[in-house]
């Protein structure tokens, strides 16, 4: 595969409208994400469909349980042919480990596999006050993308500011999958910490994961592409 690509986050809650949106994109095909949103509106088969379509998709599920309950469900979702999926890596080695068996296949290819490490949502005082976790959110952040390599996973969701952290930890090929990004005449909406498609690629992000700067464009194919060449060219 190769590195850096655009992430179009599909967040719509039918096919219908999902499929509405991807008509519009008659030149090259977007590598697409299908969260849980869309996924359990519309089931296994809208994966399906979006493949079939010639999309690359990111689904994003988020798997978080026993070992033996996430290795069961990945070798069910592997069969979907999916070129990327994750787990929370808070569900520790043992699990990531557990989840990179199920989604091998018998030939021993498996989609990309990464880790949240902790959500974007989750503020260094609520993991502390909450979680009970004493670390700093860095610490844990690259502590988290550690265990991920460990267990052999491909690399982790990020902030795009935190990507440079974990690449120094983890190396320069431990992928790094960046939502919060905006262009620098957009609007940020509910994001708190988000930077632009071209400070991601300075940064060193892989894949940039963008929303509502394309989905809610007045021209969603002109908002792709741009950020195809702020990011990926
Ligand atoms: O519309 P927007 O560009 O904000 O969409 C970002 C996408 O990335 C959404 O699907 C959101 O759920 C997802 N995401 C995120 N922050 C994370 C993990 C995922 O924004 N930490």
């Amino acid at each position: 595969m190769s590195k850096r690509d655009v992430i179009i986050a599909c967040d719509f809650s039918s096919k219908e409208q999902t499929l509405t949106f991807l008509d519009k994109f008659t030149g090259r095909k977007p590598f697409v994400k299908i969260g849980m949103e869309l996924f359990y509106a519309e089931g296994p088969e809208i994966v399906r469909t979006i493949k079939a379509r010639g999309h690359r998709i990111f689904l994003d599920l988020k798997l978080h349980d026993i070992p033996n309950t996430v290795k069961k469900a990945m070798s069910v979702l592997r069969n979907l042919d999916v070129d990327m999926t994750n787990v929370h890596a808070a569900g520790t080695v043992d699990m990531m480990r557990a989840a990179i068996e199920g989604l091998t296949r018998e030939d021993g290819t498996r989609p990309l596999l990464i880790a949240v490490t902790q959500l974007t949502s989750t503020s260094e005082e609520r993991m502390q006050k909450e979680l009970l976790i004493g670390a700093s959110i860095n610490d844990t952040i690259v502590k988290y993308a550690e265990n991920a390599k460990l267990a052999g996973l491909d690399g982790v969701v990020c902030s795009p500011l935190e990507a440079a952290m974990v690449k120094d930890a983890c190396g320069k090929e431990f992928m790094t999958v960046t939502p919060g990004v905006r262009f620098a005449d957009g609007d940020v909406g509910d994001q708190v910490r988000v930077t632009t498609p071209e400070r991601a690629k300075e940064i060193g992000s892989d894949f940039i994961v963008v929303g509502r700067p394309i989905t809610a464009a007045a021209d969603p194919v002109a908002a792709y592409e741009r950020c195809m060449r702020e990011f990926a060219e």
